[in-house]
């Protein structure tokens, strides 16, 4: 059968999980990728998937991609330019002419008031170009990721340690897998929410708590059944780290805007979306950490590192790409 749902940002985190959760659903899903070489990873799920070679910056390779679809995961990775890659896939869908149903990937925080971090502004200029446009759309705004821990592995694993800036303040990560599920369950339901009168709904996913780092931490530690310590940095020595780490300097902009909204009492809270979505509930971190726990194991002759800064928890974006998911 011929897909009618397209998923752009598919080698990446949320998109691949979200292709693979499809795939397990037995539904038939065409992806848009760079190369076909990315795509590698994603060829073993079969012939319920359609790989097309295009970009987003190119209107015609989006455009070739809508034929047959009805459907579209609109997700790029958080960048700056991701209002013009997002962009062009709106428009792209408003020019086939036909009633496509958006499901966008936004992230909490891009709603005003909120912490005023450049990521959640370029959101908002995509979920408002999406609100202006007549087609039925549904935006959905994930917490940080627990898959975000996997790029802070390598501290856990050999210095049974995790750092970040954020004192106590609680956050409600929520698991990638439940994000994809969600919108697998959101693309593929008989009624999609919003149409074209009405207004566009939006969902705040979050895990089932919000959890503190040192919370963080003592959960890694009865999960992998050693002690882990959370070692809380100043703010200007996390700024050090992030600047020492060569990231964009918005990433080090909005990090550091971030831990200090955290550390004067800034805080987000639990939704109940995943459950509402997927019928049941949000996965929890420890289910997170056993799933993944090789990669937080101790090798068995491992020294610790002599790295002075190891590896801090930063949130929301990567310093390296997280590992895929299974
Ligand atoms: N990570 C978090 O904690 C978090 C939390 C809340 C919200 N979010 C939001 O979730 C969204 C996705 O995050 P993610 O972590 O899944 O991103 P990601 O892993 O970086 O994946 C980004 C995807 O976009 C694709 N892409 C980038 N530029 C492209 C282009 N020009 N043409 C075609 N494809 C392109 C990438 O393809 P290539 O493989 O070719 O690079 C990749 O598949 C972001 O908008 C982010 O703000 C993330």
């Amino acid at each position: 059968m011929s897909p009618s749902i397209l998923v752009t940002g598919a080698t990446g985190t949320i998109g691949g999980l979200l292709v693979r959760e499809l795939s397990a659903r037995s539904v038939p899903v065409r992806v848009l990728v760079r190369s076909f070489e990315r795509a590698v990873p994603l060829r073993a799920l079969g012939s319920c998937l359609d790989v097309v070679e295009g970009n987003l910056q190119d209107r015609a390779s989006i455009e070739a991609a809508f034929t047959g679809i009805d459907r579209v995961f609109v997700c790029t990775a958080p960048a700056p330019d991701q209002v013009v890659l997002q962009g062009n896939v709106v428009e792209a869908a408003e020019a086939t002419g036909r009633p496509i149903h958006l499901v966008a990937v936004s992230a909490i925080g891009a709603v005003p008031p909120d912490v005023p971090l450049q990521l959640a502004q370029w959101h908002r200029v995509t979920e408002a170009q999406i609100r202006s446009t007549p087609l039925p759309a549904t935006i959905l705004r994930p917490q940080f990721l627990m898959q975000s821990l996997l790029r802070v592995a390598s501290s856990i694993r050999t210095d049974n340690m995790l750092c970040g800036s954020f004192h106590h303040a609680r956050l409600p990560l929520v698991d990638a897998r439940d994000v994809a599920a969600v919108a697998a369950s959101v693309l593929t339901t008989d009624a999609p929410p919003g149409g074209p009168d009405a207004a566009t709904p939006s969902y705040t996913l979050t895990g089932p708590q919000a959890l503190s780092y040192p919370e963080i931490a003592a959960l890694f530690s009865k999960a992998l059944g050693r002690p882990i310590r959370y070692v809380d940095l100043t703010a200007d020595v996390y700024q050090e780290y992030l600047m020492s780490q060569k990231l964009p300097q918005w990433k080090v902009d909005d990090l550091t805007l971030l831990a200090h909204s955290f550390q004067n009492g800034h805080s987000w809270p639990v939704t109940s979306a995943v459950a509402e979505w997927t019928g049941r509930p949000a996965r929890t971190l420890t289910h997170f950490i056993r799933d993944h726990a090789s990669a937080f194991q101790k090798p068995p002759s491992c020294s610790t590192s002599e790295n002075p800064f190891v590896h801090c928890a930063t949130p929301f974006w990567s310093l390296d790409p997280a590992p895929m998911a299974s």
